[in-house]
């Protein structure tokens, strides 16, 4: 059976300066742009101007790499996508089953998850319209330690987020019901995209202000050096306290009705401590 492979690699250069790539100018490119090119590019930037987004441009550069990607197919019995383990772009693949399938079919396929995406959950600097004016005193705390933190090594401050508050409050809420108190589970669930912080204290009066002194304390675990942590400690927590390019928290507490327990949950967007990279 016939079956092509379409791969595009999402232009990136509007965003290019997350990349530190400005303005990437390609000397060889043609006055006119192919008619497969304009395709995409419209597709793509119909779906982008109904939500108030900028269009892409074409890269040509781009193009040349989606075209080295793909060619591999050709020698292939049967199609799979192509294999980018490590890429500074972003990457869409998609496999037709049928060769006759237009470029603009294919994005309108990928346009088509729209529907399934939920923009409530997923998304830095959404405004929170229902936002009272003044934070309740358990965010503020929160937030206090966490900004403190990052004050300290020139880190800029998180904004509270009362949509990841309330993911938070729904991650820890099932361990009223728990005989022994434990982490959430958060794998499966749509809270998976975001940064996760847990920790269980025994004693549920135990002070907010404590459990994050604790959280902060992992710094000296930390080694910046080696971007690592101490031999047999853990310092996970705190890399993601001070993790520069998360921008919003939100945190939440219950208490479990069996041992008293108390778990804290907090949710980070964007997350952080990825393997390899400095918090900052
Ligand atoms: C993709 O490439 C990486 C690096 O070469 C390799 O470790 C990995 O097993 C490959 N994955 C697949 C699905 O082929
Ligand atoms: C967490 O949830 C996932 C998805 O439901 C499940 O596969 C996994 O086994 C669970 N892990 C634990 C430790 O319960
Ligand atoms: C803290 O958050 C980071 C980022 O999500 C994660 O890698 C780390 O495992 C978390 N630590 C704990 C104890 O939850
Ligand atoms: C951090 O790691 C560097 C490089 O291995 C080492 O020289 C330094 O002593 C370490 N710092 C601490 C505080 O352990």
């Amino acid at each position: 059976m016939a079956k092509v492979l379409l791969a595009l690699l999402a232009l990136a250069i509007c965003h290019s300066s997350f990349y530190g790539v400005a303005h990437l100018v390609d000397s060889r490119a043609p006055a006119v742009l192919p008619n497969d090119a304009k395709e995409y590019l419209k597709a793509h930037n119909q779906a982008r101007a109904k939500v108030g987004v900028d269009p892409l441009k074409w890269s040509y550069s781009l193009a040349n790499g989606a075209s080295w990607l793909v060619r591999r197919q050709r020698n292939l019995n049967v199609c799979n996508f192509a294999n980018i383990t490590v890429t500074k772009y972003g990457v869409n693949q998609l496999l037709a089953g049928d060769r006759s399938m237009a470029p603009s079919n294919v994005v309108d396929a990928w346009v088509d998850e729209k529907k399934y995406y939920n923009p409530f959950y997923g998304v830095a600097h959404r405004v929170d319209y229902r936002a009272p004016a003044v934070l309740p005193n358990d965010a503020q705390e929160y937030l206090k330690a966490h900004n403190q933190a990052r004050a300290k090594v020139g880190v800029s401050p998180l904004k509270w987020s009362y949509s990841l508050a309330k993911g938070a409050s729904w991650l820890v809420r099932p361990q009223r019901n728990l005989n022994v108190c434990k982490f959430a589970n958060i794998t499966g669930t749509e809270y998976n995209i975001y940064g996760t912080n847990q920790s269980l204290a025994g004693d549920s009066t135990m002070a907010l202000s404590d459990i994050m002194d604790a959280w902060v304390d992992e710094k000296k675990y930390y080694n910046y050096t080696r971007n690592s942590c101490t031999p047999n400690h853990k310092c996970g927590v705190y890399k993601q306290v001070v993790w520069r390019k998360s921008l919003e928290l939100g945190c939440a507490q219950a208490t479990c009705s069996g041992d008293g327990g108390r778990l804290t949950i907090s949710l980070y967007n964007p997350g952080g401590n990825y393997k390899g990279q400095w918090p900052y």
